[in-house]
């Protein structure tokens, strides 16, 4: 006998997980190296076996062992795994939890093999309050180590609207924390759409928070659902403590992140296949963040000003959900780019089904998104599917009028005005990239592929 699983680091979503274990019916013995976590796991969890160090917990264990370690991505998680390593045993998993970068759960996953240990990286999303009560966990490792800890692990995932449980293994070594990296790229231009909606709604059309709130809850009744757009509603509805004004008023608008945006754009980046909403979020995050520059320049230059056209929350609703298509779309071409760079296989309607509950972005969309994904898995681009293309063109006209008056109307959308690009782009036949062609072969002799047959050409472009 002995404790089923060892969870280290006992922060909220360690100490969250590790209830949602137990709850779940497993015996869970927990490290953390402050004494004052490790009381809290002791009195916040049933059957809780606190350890006061990590041969402790190793000894609290039942043979193999599984450890979930839900430490600060980076420097913490290669520091824990030297220190436990050495006391592991063949064929004892080591799942990493954390936000760690893919390519570090690469490197770990190599490095443990050695040992003979299994490592598993873990996507959770869902935030404090998903670990507790049902996250959605993407899972990157050996399908044998994935085996045994599975049925835990699809204990405790959220449940889709339709009862499937939120838990798949997605992939061999860093495939979880890839698609994990991608479902916060996703996030990050989600939430950018919604802001600019709000944003719009506000500043052209002048509406009140109640008027904008009223909105979003009418829109979350339809297409658009999800539980952003749920949270932005109560939000809207918020009124601040102290001052009784609404919220948004006196929150900053200089926008905090962590990295894991960045990390999926430039991973697009990288496997050159375009993202450029999620990267245009990530930008956009940086220009909030130069509040001070931005407040001296909005004196420097004046604001157009342009009428507020009558069907303004239509045309908004359309632009949301032409712009939330266009980045699952994004998405999951830089899932199946990172499947095929990587040899993983990912299963990408399986990465559909898992993110419908629990997760951050789960959305109505994500139904669709999943039977398109069904019905030909090879999909190149969700945009293609005609189910999912018929939504696109019927919003198409009013998602151009939003992003041509917030032109107007100086009204900054940098992640819808990318999304309609992304689109347009992809659905023309014949691009501008002739002429790139032509001005490389030109100053570099760089060659050029003709239209009417195969084969590179060059072109003595000036007469000696
Ligand atoms: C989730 C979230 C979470 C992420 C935060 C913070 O799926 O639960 O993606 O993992 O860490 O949202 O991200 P930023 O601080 O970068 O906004």
């Amino acid at each position: 006998i002995g404790a089923d699983i060892g969870v280290v680091g006992l922060g909220v979503m360690g100490r969250n997980l590790a209830a949602n274990l137990a709850d779940h019916g497993a015996t869970v013995a927990g490290y953390d190296l402050d004494a004052g976590r490790r009381a809290d796991f002791a009195a916040h969890v049933a059957g809780a076996v606190p350890c006061a160090s990590p041969e402790e917990l190793l000894g609290a264990l039942k043979a193999p062992r599984t450890i979930l370690m839900m430490v600060p991505a980076g420097a913490p998680v290669d520091a824990l795994l030297s220190a436990l390593l050495p006391r592991l045993s063949p064929g004892d998993v080591l799942i990493d939890g954390g936000n760690s970068h893919f390519r570090d759960t690469n490197r770990r996953s190599a490095l443990a093999q050695q040992s003979g240990v299994h490592f598993v990286g873990l996507g959770v999303s869902g935030g404090e309050e998903g670990a507790r009560r049902g996250p959605a966990l993407m899972a990157g490792g050996p399908a044998e180590a994935l085996a045994p800890v599975a049925p835990l692990l699809t204990a405790i995932a959220a449940r889709a609207p339709d009862g499937d449980p939120c838990f798949a293994r997605v992939g061999p070594e860093g495939a979880g924390h890839f698609v994990k990296m991608i479902h916060n790229g996703i996030e990050y231009a989600d939430m950018q759409l919604i802001s600019e909606a709000y944003y719009l709604l506000r500043n052209l059309g002048g509406f009140s928070y109640e008027r904008l709130a009223d909105s979003f809850a009418e829109w979350n009744r339809g297409e658009l659902a999800s539980y952003l757009m749920e949270i932005t509603t109560d939000i809207l509805r918020t009124r601040d403590a102290e001052s009784g004004s609404p919220i948004l008023e006196i929150i900053r608008d200089a926008a905090g992140q962590k990295g894991t945006g960045h990390w999926a754009a430039t991973t697009a980046l990288e496997l050159g296949m375009p993202a450029p909403t999620i990267a245009e979020a990530v930008h956009a995050r940086c220009l909030s963040a130069l509040k001070d520059e931005r407040v001296r320049a909005s004196a420097a230059f004046p604001s157009h000003t342009a009428a507020t056209p009558d069907d303004l929350v239509s045309s908004v609703g359309d632009a949301l959900l032409g712009g939330r298509i266009a980045v699952y779309a994004q998405g999951f071409a830089v899932i199946a780019a990172g499947s095929r760079q990587f040899g993983w296989d990912v299963d990408l309607a399986a990465v559909a089904r898992i993110w419908r509950g629990g997760c951050i972005i789960r959305a109505r969309l994500l139904d669709r998104i999943l039977a398109a994904l069904s019905r030909t898995p090879d999909l190149p681009n969700l945009m293609l599917d005609p189910e999912i293309s018929s939504l696109m063109t019927r919003g198409d006209a009013g998602f151009r009028r939003v992003v041509a008056q917030a032109t107007l109307a100086s009204v900054p959308v940098p992640a819808m005005s990318s999304a309609l690009a992304y689109w347009d782009g992809y659905r023309s036949g014949r691009l501008w990239a002739n002429m790139i062609q032509a001005q490389r072969d030109y100053f570099g002799a760089h060659g050029y592929e003709r239209i009417d047959r195969p084969g590179m050409v060059h072109t003595e472009w000036k007469p000696a």
